[in-house]
């Protein structure tokens, strides 16, 4: 199977093990990573690179005319936590670089999309537990609102000129080879690195908060199938629910300390608690499963075993 892929955003937490998974996949020069700053040195050895900003569109239609890309996935972003900061930026960046990525859709110059969304177009009216595939959606962050619209505008470039594009609403993600980007579930990774290294660990969320959160390889998983799915098989063309597991920092504290009884959590919520409290406890993704077959394997246990083991305990 011979197509050539462009990554944008290859150098952050999901890029970096989308292209690996990608290039074992399809062939390493198959799959063009592109980011505004070189990537760790696995991602960088392993395929072709392009020093490549997503917001530039001639630029990132020169790479994909001298690649003769097919396929794009457009990974960059501001994530929520660092865009309640830098609202204009945020906002320029995750729209701008849609809008480049869907253009050049339009134009025939790619013909397939994936663009993530995330849990966080729901907010604070929106149904907590099990939240429904279509719902109440009122963002009350300057990233959902930004994901938000960009569902509104991948559906409407689907129905109104074909384009073939694909996503999910990934929930908090958590893996060991990439540290996560600035998000309001970050805290659920760096709980871990502090657990090997022997210190304590201070979370910036209430230890009774509940998010949904996912596996980074469930995620990566989920995107490789959607991509991958007959076209005619995709009943929803903004984004997909996704889910996998839900826990509160307390939960996950507990379970590292089934391997490591001596690690101490405090909790000091910040900024990001307001935005987590917005967010939804659990997602229903059903639709999901019964369009392309999405099932997650794992469950936080088997996080937690994952990554104590690949981060060294
Ligand atoms: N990580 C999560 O938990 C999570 C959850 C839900 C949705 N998402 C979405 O998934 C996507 C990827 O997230 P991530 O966690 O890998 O983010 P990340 O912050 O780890 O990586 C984003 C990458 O984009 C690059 N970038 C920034 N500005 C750029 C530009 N102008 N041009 C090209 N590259 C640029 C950054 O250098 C970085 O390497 C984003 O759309 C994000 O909103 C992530």
């Amino acid at each position: 199977m011979q197509k050539s892929i462009l990554i944008l955003g290859a150098c952050g937490q999901i890029g970096t093990e989308l292209t690996l998974a990608l290039r074992e996949k399809y062939g390493n020069d198959q799959v063009v990573a592109s980011d505004i700053r070189e990537g760790s040195k696995n991602l960088m050895d392993s395929g072709p690179f392009e020093l490549l900003d997503a917001t530039n569109y001639d630029a990132m239609e020169d790479v994909i005319m001298y690649y003769e890309i097919e396929e794009v996935y457009l990974m960059a972003a501001m994530l929520s936590a660092t865009a309640e900061k830098f609202p204009m930026r945020a906002w320029n960046l995750n729209m701008n670089s849609l809008f480049n990525v869907l253009n050049l859709a339009k134009e025939g110059k790619i013909n397939k999309v994936f663009w993530p969304s995330s849990i966080a177009v729901f907010g604070p009216n929106t149904p907590l537990e099990n939240t429904p595939q279509s719902t109440i959606m009122e963002p009350s962050t300057v990233y959902g609102i930004s994901k938000q619209s960009g569902e509104r505008w991948c559906s409407y470039y689907f129905r109104k000129y074909g384009v073939d594009v694909r996503s999910v609403r990934y929930p908090g993600l958590i893996s060991w080879k990439t540290l996560p980007g600035g998000g309001t579930t970050d805290y659920a990774v760096e709980i871990y690195h502090k657990a090997v290294s022997g210190a304590s660990y201070t979370s910036f969320l209430k230890a009774d908060t509940k998010l949904p959160m996912m596996f980074m390889d469930d995620a990566i998983r989920a995107t490789v199938d959607i991509m991958e799915i007959e076209s005619d098989k995709l009943t929803v063309r903004s984004s997909y629910n996704l889910a996998a597991m839900s826990f509160t920092p307390a939960e996950i504290t507990a379970s590292i300390q089934a391997y490591i009884p001596e690690f101490k959590v405090d909790f000091k919520p910040d900024f990001r608690q307001d935005i987590a409290d917005s967010w939804p406890n659990s997602i229903d993704d059903s639709q999901a499963t019964v369009d392309w077959g999405w099932q997650p394997q794992f469950d936080l246990e088997r996080t937690t075993e994952e990554m104590l083991r690949n981060l060294g305990k």
